[in-house]
């Protein structure tokens, strides 16, 4: 086998806030995928780094009253911790706040601009008179232009979905300060993107690069047509000042990326200096560079990236490896709901090699989302990994042990089914590197349940009790637990810690895969010690008691802890005027059944549903309950609909009506045994 040298990183976490269940799912996924090529015998170099820049950061600092060098240093301790507690076995980790990666952005920028795919204009935005410093989106609030909620961000109403530009809202305020923000222009400079249009059609296409889900997205941008790209923010920001560009400064993105060649370069100074960066960067290098990101961000990692490395003259990612969202018992993680998780309160409470198999048992290739079912988790783990795989060690090693002085057999007795679990390694290893953990898992399971199967049938611990039997009792024990090492070895991807003791009760040097085809005969191992507990039912509870009470004063009452406005409230006519029947009969209420509901690329508010209004073709609808519901929760579901709403166009496409929902965005439904198109009054 010719061994590859392979580069692998994952999505840079910001280094504003703690690592959780959602961030987790990608880098375990990564994590995994690593380990399985390394076992194989390949060399692979995973890097990762916090992503230390940005406007959110410079004044999370300041709130603390700390410098941003200082806050983003005990924030990246805090991941770091965190990561090595989940098994995250990077190579290295760095900070984008290195010198190597200003360098290494500066170069980049400067081989763009040189190449001519860098432009300057002037840009009109909202400044904060108050704090002397530029708003983004998420820095304002005001009312909707559209619909005239009042609260509503900078960027899109959450109230109607109408997307706007921050200088549209009606009594726009700075949240910052509280003051009203006021116009103001300066230079921005932009990479022209569209000069590479073609060049990223291409690319995006490229046999492999993507995952096809992905790719199809992504001719939709290129039909509605690329755009120049603002990489830079005015001072005060945390970042690095772009060259010749006295006070601004490259915004976040542009350096997040980069910071992925910066943490491998400083990787091969401290650790391995006899790799070259060259050898995995320039341009034509046959080496392998994967990233594992979430699907939030795929714009930025096969738009931007790939345009920037080309630019700039660098070879570009071999493959960009996408996951979908993660939800917790069905729903997006609430923090009210105890299911907003953070790593470092699921480890106080479980173990966290159960939850990288239970991660491994649910991904696939596909850019699908995941649900932590947790009463699921519980039956998997004890089921699977304590019921079935520990159950053989145990079951076996107690006569090797008690009867055996700790010797497996001088012979095989069963050398086809040991050869068939032998065999069986090559297709799960290849589940594992075509990113199939589900398959992987099922496949592990279903030789596990074999290895249960024949001890079952061969029953030792009846034979134990009986005379002259004991050649066969120890013969079965020895093929048990051969099988039970077999397992162990596939499942050491997943399952690091748990293998590295199980070597230790089998006396072995490693996991590596190929060294699971030497047969374990007269051979010493140790006495047998429990190796996993049961999934608590009580220490999941009181993982999600602990996960509320975990709320900060300013993270529970999200909505009201913003600073009203001084501004006299607009009225609207649902809240202020009366209106007369006649307005409530001209609303064409029906019940509709959701065929369809999909996820909205871009939104983490919005689900699209297509629903069945009894009309001859099904509509078409936004709606913004992605908190609270689950795709899959809603299929066949009968809602209640505005059916005569007029055709709202967003940013995502036309909404053809809306659902009715109650409080906290919960459904109205109809009764059981309504029809599609059935009126509601
Ligand atoms: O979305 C995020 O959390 C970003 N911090 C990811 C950056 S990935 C890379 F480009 F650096
Ligand atoms: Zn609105």
């Amino acid at each position: 086998m010719s061994v590859r040298k392979i580069l692998v990183t994952n999505a840079l976490p910001y280094a504003n806030g703690p690592i959780h269940m959602g961030h987790l799912l990608g880098y375990i996924q990564a994590d995994i995928w690593v380990r399985a090529m390394r076992s194989l015998g390949h060399d692979v170099t995973y890097v990762c780094a916090d992503d230390a820049h940005g406007t959110a950061i410079m004044l999370s600092a300041k709130n603390g009253g700390v410098t941003p060098e200082a806050y983003i240093a005990s924030i990246q301790k805090e991941h770091e911790n965190d990561f090595a507690a989940f098994n995250i076995s990077f190579d290295h980790y760095d900070s984008t706040h290195s010198s190597e990666n200003q360098a290494r952005a500066e170069e980049i920028y400067l081989k763009n601009h040189k190449a001519g795919h860098i432009a300057v204009r002037p840009v009109t935005q909202l400044f904060d008179p108050e704090k002397q410093m530029f708003l983004s989106d998420r820095f304002i609030k005001g009312t909707c232009p559209k619909c005239n909620t009042e609260d509503q961000y900078g960027d899109a109403c959450e109230s109607c979905g109408t997307t706007y530009n921050a200088i549209e809202l009606l009594n726009p305020r700075s949240t910052l300060s509280g003051s009203t923000p006021v116009e103001k222009s300066s230079d921005h400079y932009f990479f022209k993107l569209p000069d590479f249009n073609n060049y990223l059609q291409q690319w995006t296409r490229d046999q492999g690069r993507l995952p096809v889900s992905i790719a199809n997205k992504l001719d939709e941008w290129f039909e509605a047509g690329l755009s120049d790209w603002d990489i830079s923010r005015d001072a005060p920001y945390f970042g690095f000042e772009i060259p010749n560009a006295p006070n601004k400064y490259f915004y976040v993105w542009v350096d997040a990326p980069i910071g992925y060649m910066a943490s491998f370069e400083n990787y091969i100074k401290t650790k391995r200096p006899e790799l070259s960066f060259d050898d995995y960067w320039k341009k034509d290098s046959k080496n392998e560079v994967y990233h594992f990101i979430g699907k939030d961000i795929v714009y930025f990692h096969a738009l931007f990236w790939p345009a920037m490395l080309e630019g700039a003259g660098y070879r570009t990612p071999t493959a960009l490896f996408v996951n979908g969202f993660l939800t917790v018992n069905g729903q997006k993680m609430s923090k009210s709901r105890g299911t907003f998780i953070k790593a470092a309160t699921y480890k106080e409470h479980l173990n966290p090699e159960q939850l990288r198999y239970y991660f491994a048992s649910k991904l696939s290739d596909k850019v699908e989302d995941s649900d932590l079912n947790l009463d699921d988790f519980i039956q998997k783990v004890n089921s699977d990994l304590v019921g079935k795989v520990i159950n053989i060690a145990s079951r076996c090693a107690k006569f090797i042990n008690k009867d055996f002085n700790n010797i497996l057999s001088k012979q095989c007795a069963e050398p086809e089914l040991v050869q068939h679990f032998i065999d069986a390694g090559q297709q799960i290893m290849q589940s594992y590197e075509s990113r199939e953990f589900s398959t992987a898992i099922r496949q592990i399971m279903a030789l596990a349940d074999k290895a249960n199967q024949y001890i079952d049938e061969k029953k030792p611990w009846a034979l134990a009790k009986q005379e002259g039997q004991a050649q066969h009792v120890h013969d079965i024990c020895s093929v048990g637990i051969n099988l039970f090492r077999q397992l162990m070895v596939y499942l050491q991807p997943v399952l690091p810690t748990l293998a590295s003791e199980v070597q230790q009760f089998l006396k072995l040097e490693h996991f590596h895969f190929a060294s699971r085809e030497t047969v374990l005969t007269d051979w010493e191992i140790n006495t047998f010690t429990p190796l996993m507990q049961r999934v608590d039912k009580k220490a999941v509870d009181a993982m999600v008691d602990a996960s509320k009470s975990s709320l900060t004063a300013t993270e529970k009452p999200v909505a009201k802890a913003v600073k009203k406005s001084s501004k006299p409230a607009v009225k609207t006519p649902t809240t202020d005027e009366p209106i007369q029947i006649d307005d409530f009969f001209k609303v064409d209420l029906r019940v509709a059944k959701v065929l369809q509901a999909n996820t909205v690329d871009g939104s983490d508010k919005l689900l699209q549903l297509t629903l069945d209004v009894g009309e001859p073709e099904p509509r078409n609808v936004f709606s913004g309950i992605r908190a609270q519901y689950a795709p899959e929760d809603l299929q066949d579901k009968l809602v209640v609909m505005v059916a005569n709403l007029a055709p709202r166009k967003m940013r995502f496409g036309i909404s053809n009506g809306m659902v009715l929902c109650a409080g906290d965005g919960i459904i109205i439904s109809p009764a059981t045994d309504a029809k599609p198109g059935d009126k509601v009054s």
